[in-house]
């Protein structure tokens, strides 16, 4: 997928930078091509021969490098790649990036690149939370250097939170993407993801379990395959993928409204757990009066998916998500005629699927039925991704 494309890769100071001699092979494994810099940082944790070794090409570490002009100056060498990643980026690393700051050769290079910047943040979570590093991350985004948002989860120093490095495949994503390397490139693609919520009154609403980040996933890594894509996503705590236009909707009818306003497109995906029903919100808490339990009047949402695969403006290739907690690909063989659509993603949501990291899926269409192995649902987005390609590429 990168295809001969050169990566000046930095590798800051931290724990995490063990995960950028990952990140050099799978570049390389995509066929990229890695030029390595080591911040004296970084140096302590990765060694330069290392990176060197894994690159085979030779790898920088700090200005004293650059001294013989004769080999490659700092301008040459920071103009030389196509995509400038810094990986991990410490809260230092980021804070002379925000300043300007050029005292060794990574702040250099930063400094005199014309190329697009990724940065890829790692650093404790009170580190990472602090006013002075949401100042430097707003002055990058500013700038329009991407950030690669950090996972929440455990770190090496204890404490829990985000600030953790963005794992490899996610690394991957928004590397293919900021390069517009891929098969989906010039395609507009729709997505919606996570639940709807449909209010009762002010304070409370109709809810499901969805957590979006199948949807989210895939998004991601449709976009990785260089597509435009547009991402309709209900209430969820989820970071937007890089290079993802994401529209933000409570309610089914807003979510309706968002997809009807992002046609046209060349292929829909409708991952989100729309609710089936609303209610009337009333406009004032409702409040216990002693008469019992209010009555609610359900009425029916309108079906996205339905409306535009049997509309004017129907996308080429229209694809549903089935979840079911019972005869699972009957029923997902019915939703394909019944909503018009092309492909049926089945999945068993009688488990822990909803708001799970792994999923199992069956595709479903007509020319039959077929089931991918239980994966993370990162895995699944890729696959799915690859397949929709497939079928938008004929
Ligand atoms: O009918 P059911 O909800 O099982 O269909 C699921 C599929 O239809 C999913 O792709 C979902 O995103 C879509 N859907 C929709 N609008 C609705 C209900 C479901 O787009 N109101």
């Amino acid at each position: 997928m990168l295809n001969g494309r050169r990566i000046l890769l930095i590798i800051g100071g931290g724990i995490a930078a063990y995960k950028a001699l990952e990140l050099i092979r799978e570049i390389r494994r995509a066929g990229g091509s890695v030029t390595p810099v080591i911040t004296r940082g970084g140096a302590q944790f990765v060694t330069p021969l290392s990176a060197a070794a894994l690159a085979e090409a030779k790898a920088y570490t700090d200005l004293f490098d650059l001294t013989d002009e004769a080999e490659m100056g700092h301008i040459r060498l920071s103009r030389s790649a196509d995509l400038v990643v810094v990986c991990p980026a410490s809260a230092d690393l980021l804070a002379k990036m925000a300043a300007g700051l050029a005292d060794d050769l990574a702040t250099t290079l930063l400094l005199a690149t014309d190329k697009p910047v990724l940065a890829a943040p790692a650093m404790n979570v009170r580190m990472w939370e602090h006013a002075a590093t949401v100042a430097n991350i707003a002055i990058l985004k500013g700038r329009g250097i991407t950030i690669i948002e950090p996972d929440v989860g455990a770190m090496a120093c204890g404490e829990t939170g985000p600030g953790r490095l963005a794992e490899v495949p996610r690394l991957m994503e928004a590397i293919t993407a900021a390069l517009g390397a891929g098969v989906l490139q010039g395609r507009h693609i729709l997505v919606t993801a996570g639940p709807t919520h449909e209010p009762i009154d002010p304070v409370r609403y109709i809810a499901n379990r969805s957590s979006g980040k199948q949807g989210f996933a895939l998004a991601g890594a449709l976009a990785a395959l260089g597509a435009r894509v547009t991402l309709v996503a209900g209430p969820v705590a989820l970071t937007t993928p890089p290079g993802v236009v994401r529209v933000d909707v409570e309610t089914a009818q807003q979510m309706a409204a968002a997809v009807a306003a992002a046609l046209p497109a060349d292929a829909a995906v409708m991952v989100a757990a729309v609710a089936d029903w609303r209610t009337e919100a009333a406009p004032a808490k409702i409040k216990k009066d002693g008469n019992g339990p209010p009555a609610l009047a359900l009425h029916e949402n309108p079906d996205i998916l339905a409306s535009l695969a049997k509309g004017p403006m129907r996308p080429r290739l229209v694809v549903g998500f089935a979840a079911e907690t019972s005869d699972v690909i009957a029923h997902a063989q019915a939703k394909l005629a019944r909503k018009g659509c092309d492909l049926i993603v089945a999945n068993d949501v009688s488990g822990d699927v909803m708001g799970g990291d792994r999923n199992l899926v069956h595709l479903v269409s007509a020319a039959g039925v077929e089931t991918l192995p239980e994966a993370p649902k990162s895995a699944i987005a890729h696959a799915l991704a690859a397949r929709i390609a497939g079928l938008l590429n004929g």
